[in-house]
């Protein structure tokens, strides 16, 4: 079960408003239009996805009253590393002081701490684990094109944790599902700068080593895959939309949202979104999300929530849980 939940973001804050500075040529309107987006938070010097991750951790920690020394794993989903190698989680466990803690990240671009949290699930069912950090967490606006106005206009940094717990009877995640499909990873993706295609000056130049993006084919694939999940969500949980408390959706663009909203006829009221004060935060958005529905009081005993994630890969799922 999800016990406690915190998150962290960077104090800078970055509004629509704010391109103008660094020479973009959009506007709040067409932005907010099409993205429902207002502002964002940036990193500053002395932030990364280390800081910002082990921050909201500690929230979560000091919430669900675990100490370092309790925690049997961490799992970060994340598609923006502070290093490539190793992982950030290693850094966040020492960062802790957790030191009984295996730590590894996974990478599943915006469905990231849906995957993690359906991992930490499987590692506790084996018996082995009790106490999980699960994080999704990024610092997008290192791997963004700040001269793509494409791309650079949707996303923000941030870090949401959470612990999790063994589930007593009828409670925590009533319902799982993860999808990915490869054969469209090229839609969105960064080119260049690793393995494939070693860091050149001709790349860094080019601009290939940043996200790149197919706008319009990601919007359909995201409506498409979201409706997916939310039917094998309701599905697997044996539920109908009604007995759905609270939505929690992957805060990509509002009209995603409302589309996702809308197939599942669950009732924008009982939607939480909050891309407009966000962006798009891939990984860390879910988690933020429900740490700012936790502390909003929208989560209660017994609230049953369900969450749809979709993201680069493609890589798609949803959970029910019942706190
Ligand atoms: N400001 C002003 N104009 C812009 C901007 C901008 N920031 N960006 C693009 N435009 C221009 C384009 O150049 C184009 O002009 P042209 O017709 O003269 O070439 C025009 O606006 C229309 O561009 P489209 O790409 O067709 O605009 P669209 O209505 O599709 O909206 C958007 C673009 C917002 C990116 C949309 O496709 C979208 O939301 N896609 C989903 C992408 C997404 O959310 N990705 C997040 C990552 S994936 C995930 O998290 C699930």
């Amino acid at each position: 079960m999800l016990a406690a939940t915190g998150h962290a973001v960077p104090k800078r804050v970055f509004t629509n408003h704010d391109f103008a500075s660094i020479g973009i040529e959009t506007s709040d309107e067409w932005i907010r239009e099409r993205t429902g987006i207002g502002q964002r938070y940036i990193a500053g010097e002395g932030e990364n996805l280390t800081t910002l991750c082990t921050e909201a951790a500690k929230v979560a920690m000091q919430r669900a009253g675990v100490t370092a020394s309790e925690l049997d794993a961490i799992v970060l989903g994340t598609a923006s590393p502070d290093r490539l190698l190793p992982s950030t989680a290693v850094e966040v466990q020492a960062a802790l002081g957790a030191s009984r803690a295996v730590a590894f990240d996974l990478d599943a671009a915006c469905s990231g701490w849906l995957y993690s949290a359906q991992v930490a699930e499987g590692l506790m069912a084996t018996g082995t684990f009790e106490t999980i950090l699960v994080i999704g967490g990024e610092v997008l606006s290192r791997i963004i094109n700040w001269k793509d106005r494409n791309t650079c206009v949707l996303f923000g940094d941030g870090a949401g944790a959470t612990v999790m717990k063994r589930s007593t009877r009828g409670r925590g995640i009533l319902s799982a599902y993860m999808r990915s499909d490869g054969t469209l990873a090229d839609l969105l993706h960064r080119p260049k700068g690793a393995g494939n295609a070693p860091v050149t000056p001709e790349i860094i130049l080019e601009g290939s080593h940043y996200i790149q993006m197919a706008g319009r084919e990601v919007f359909k694939n995201a409506v498409r895959s979201m409706a997916d999940a939310a039917d094998r969500a309701l599905d697997g949980a044996k539920l109908s939309a009604t007995d759905i408390d609270l939505l929690i959706p992957h805060q990509a663009n509002i009209r995603i949202i409302e589309a996702t909203a809308k197939h599942a006829n669950i009732p924008m009221e009982k939607v939480f979104v909050n891309v407009d004060r966000y962006g798009n935060t891939s990984a860390a958005s879910i988690p933020i999300a429900l740490s700012e529905a936790h502390e909003k009081g929208l989560i209660k005993d017994g609230t049953t929530v369900m969450f749809v994630a979709f993201g680069a890969g493609f890589t798609w799922g949803s959970m029910v849980v019942r706190f």
